[in-house]
């Protein structure tokens, strides 16, 4: 497996179980409040890294160009600026606000890196070698 997938599989494991963590928190504490941190996290943080986890898996060609690396750096920075300071922000600390809004551009120009990458460069399918 390429080293960008693994990565992103090794950042996005972290995010499911800080996720789980805050859902556990809400349920038992019966305070929803940080659901929207709760929900980021999982989704920006564990599906969406493994879909790109998954996606460098399968077209290796892709992993290793260099921008590959710089879209990690960008999305995976942006998400864990976004879900802390979502936290706090959903805890009451509104001088999160700034914070959150440059995390989400972040996250989302790392989303537009990959989208680049995806309508870019080589799109040769690898072949099994003949037995
Ligand atoms: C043990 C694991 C988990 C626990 C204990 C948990 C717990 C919770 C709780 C207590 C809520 C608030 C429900 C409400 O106020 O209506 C919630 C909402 C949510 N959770 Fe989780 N969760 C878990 C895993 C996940 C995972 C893996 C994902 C996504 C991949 C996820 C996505 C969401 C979303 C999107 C919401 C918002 C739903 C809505 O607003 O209707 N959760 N979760």
């Amino acid at each position: 497996m390429p080293r960008i997938a693994h990565l992103y599989f090794r950042t996005a494991i972290i995010f499911l179980i800080i996720g789980i963590c805050m859902g556990l928190k809400m349920a038992i504490s019966q305070d929803h409040s940080v659901i929207g941190a709760h929900a980021h996290a999982n989704l920006l943080g564990w599906v969406t890294m493994a879909i790109f986890g998954g996606y460098y898996a399968l077209n290796p060609e892709k992993a290793e160009r260099r921008i590959a690396v710089v879209q990690y750096a960008v999305y995976t920075s942006g998400v864990t600026l976004m879900v802390p300071s979502l936290y706090l922000m959903l805890m009451g600390n509104e001088a999160m606000e700034p914070v959150v809004a440059i995390a989400s551009l972040i996250t989302f120009a790392g989303v537009l890196m990959f989208a680049f990458i995806i309508y870019t460069g080589s799109t040769a399918a690898r072949t099994a070698p003949a037995e």
